[in-house]
């Protein structure tokens, strides 16, 4: 059976585009939102283009308990409330926390946080017993939600290479490449990343946004 897919936050811009692509890749997807009707709202958007896709929307409490694969989609001000709020929803699943620690006005700065990253600070929250990973940093919602290769790769963050590797054969089910970018210390580079990104799409007016692709690989 597939995995099911639940976006805490998918309402939004980064979580909106990977429901769309779980959708069209024919996984089962639940749109979570603090607002219920929101979350039904996006669904039922993605069901006009879509009528055969297999999508819902709810709570993000709700949407939560009905993942196997639980994606955080929210700004890093808000992170630490809704982990809060989902955690004792997570035994066994695997979460992805998609979070950058932007800190508007000055989002191409890069700036982080107190705990170094915003994984670590979501390991912090969740606690060890919760299988963690991030990724997602480096890929702007309009190319995730795009169809097709965006050309760009999603880098894989975690302490358990398993988890890593489950979330990475969920990128291949997309159409993604997703790499395994080592532990979560390792997110802060990705993480930091973007605001580079951003910048660079300031200056040069990126259609789409610009992306991180790793040569070398074959
Ligand atoms: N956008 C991108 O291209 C992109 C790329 C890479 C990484 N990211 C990262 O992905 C995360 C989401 O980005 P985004 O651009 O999708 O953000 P967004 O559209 O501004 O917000 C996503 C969702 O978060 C929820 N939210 C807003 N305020 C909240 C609060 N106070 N408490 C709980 N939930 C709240 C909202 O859902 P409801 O109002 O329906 O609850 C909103 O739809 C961020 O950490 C961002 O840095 C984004």
């Amino acid at each position: 059976m597939p995995d099911v897919i639940a976006i805490v936050g998918g309402s939004g811009a980064l979580g909106g585009g990977l429901a769309r692509r779980c959708a069209r890749a024919g996984l089962e997807v639940v749109i979570g939102s603090r607002d219920r009707a929101r979350a039904e709202q996006a669904a039922a958007s993605l069901l006009a283009d879509m009528p055969h896709a297999s999508v819902r929307g709810t709570d993000n409490s709700a949407a939560a308990a009905l993942g196997d694969i639980v994606v955080v989609t929210v700004p890093f001000a808000n992170q630490a409330s809704i982990l809060d709020e989902i955690g004792p929803r997570l035994a066994g699943k695997l979460v992805v926390d998609t979070t950058v620690p932007l800190m508007p006005p000055k989002v191409g700065r890069v700036q982080l946080p107190p705990a170094g990253s915003a994984a670590l600070a979501a390991r912090e929250r969740l606690g060890e017993e919760i299988a963690l990973v991030t990724a997602f940093h480096n890929l702007s919602a309009e190319k995730l939600g795009a169809e097709g290769d965006p050309g760009c790769d999603i880098l894989v963050f975690g302490d358990d290479k398993d988890a890593r590797e489950r979330l990475i054969d969920l990128t291949t089910r997309l159409g993604l490449r997703g790499l395994h970018g080592g532990p979560l210390a390792n997110a802060v580079a990705a993480e930091a990343m973007t605001s580079v990104l951003i910048a660079i799409n300031r200056r040069y007016k990126v259609p789409g946004g610009a992306g991180l692709r790793i040569t070398g690989l074959g």
